[in-house]
């Protein structure tokens, strides 16, 4: 079988790398392969810690990723011999004074309700943990499993195993016969023909033309990469999030002393850095870490997450050719060995039964019609071991 991944970022390449593992030709098709959001994001692995209200239909998906992390990122850096920045450090979740104390008291109860375990632990705890925190930080909620990893590192990995598969061109349209997709066209003119496509072109996934408009929206976030100065190395060690006035704030920890700063959340349509959001992004990050204000900042970074309009991913069969696998929103990273699974086995026609109960629906990209449709093209069945 040939599938055609469209879009080279996190979740085109996870799927790639699974769609191989079970046995498919693949071109991947990009014109700016893993410059999009993938290129910006800080590689927070941290389940409990992206828990906000009322996104039930998530966790679950979250959970499976995290699950499927350790041996995903460990086959990845295998092959290409890689690096991939994992780290184990944990995140501190903090409060900038009392009153963010009170709602960080009611975020913790809603990651206890979806089943994650967590610590509230008082700010001069907070600070024997990580000596830079401000102190003014009134509390923090611990959570020690939470992970990282740099997802620049994943994608390059991803890349050089697949140089040969990886086509630099712009998908402008679908080709279809009837109702079924059978190909892409490039914006040359170039007509491919496969088996079968999947769109993973995150936020640009409806200037594909011939493709059902999707429920995807951008969402623009804008990010620092900063370094302390060598005698302040590390600033920190695990990842800080937390809450100031009101805000969300996160100060991503690499192991090779890069701190990345985020995010903002932009729909104001605008792809240029916003000065505002940089403005919050420093004036939120000192206050809860004083130092970052000595340290450079080496760049800043604006992209479009993919968003959706409840913020859970679309991925599923939108014509007998054609699967769709976008709107991860804040969770790309995170969800790309979900996703590049799930995506791929959708793509072969094996039905993905490791899934949770309920979270093929949820995902479905049909869930928003008024007819929704969740059905897999029937195939053989597969337990998730190892593709
Ligand atoms: N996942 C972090 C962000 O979207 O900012």
């Amino acid at each position: 079988m040939h599938v055609i991944v469209v879009g080279a970022g996190i979740i085109g390449l996870s799927t790639t790398w699974y769609l191989r593992h079970l046995g498919a030709d693949v071109t991947v098709i990009d014109p700016d392969p893993a410059m999009g959001a993938s290129h910006a994001a800080a590689g927070m692995l941290a389940p409990a810690a992206e828990v906000v209200w009322g996104q039930e239909l998530l966790y679950p998906l979250l959970r499976t990723a995290a699950d499927m992390y350790p041996e995903f990122a460990a086959e990845v850096a295998d092959t290409d011999a890689a690096d991939l920045g994992l780290t184990d450090t944990g995140t501190l979740v903090c409060a900038g004074d009392r009153a963010d104390l009170q709602a960080l008291r009611e975020l913790r109860d809603a990651q206890s309700g979806a089943g994650f375990a967590t610590e509230l632990i008082t700010g001069s705890r907070a600070r024997e943990l990580e000596p830079s925190l401000s102190p003014s930080v009134a509390g923090a909620v611990r959570i020690p499993e939470d992970q990282s990893i740099d997802p620049r590192r994943v994608v390059s990995a991803l890349h050089s195993v697949f140089a040969s598969e990886l086509l630099s061109a712009r998908v402008t349209g679908l080709l279809r016969d009837g109702d079924a997709t059978v190909g892409v066209e490039l914006e040359d003119g170039r007509q491919l023909i496969s088996d079968q496509v999947v769109l993973a072109a995150g936020a640009a996934s409806n200037a594909v033309a011939g493709a059902p408009r999707l429920p995807v929206r951008q969402v623009w976030g804008d990010v620092l990469r900063l370094r302390a100065p060598a005698a302040r190395t590390p600033l920190l060690s695990s990842t800080i999030r937390g809450l100031v006035n009101g805000r969300s704030v996160y100060i991503v920890a690499r192991p090779d002393g890069e701190l990345v700063l985020g995010a903002s959340s932009r729909e104001d349509g605008r792809a240029g850095t916003d000065a505002g959001s940089v403005h919050r992004l420093l004036h939120d990050g000192q206050r809860l870490v004083p130092g970052i204000l000595d340290c450079e900042i080496t760049e800043i970074t604006t992209r479009a997450r993919p968003g959706s309009p409840d913020d859970v991913p679309l991925i599923g069969r939108i014509d007998a050719g054609c699967v769709v696998s976008t709107g991860y929103f804040r969770h790309g990273i995170l969800l790309a060995p979900l996703g590049g699974l799930l995506g791929a086995e959708l793509a072969v026609g094996r039905r993905p039964e490791w899934l949770p109960p309920g979270a093929l629906a949820s995902v479905s990209p049909r869930r928003f019609d008024d007819a929704a449709d969740t059905a897999v093209l029937p195939t053989t069945t597969s337990k998730r071991s190892k593709p």
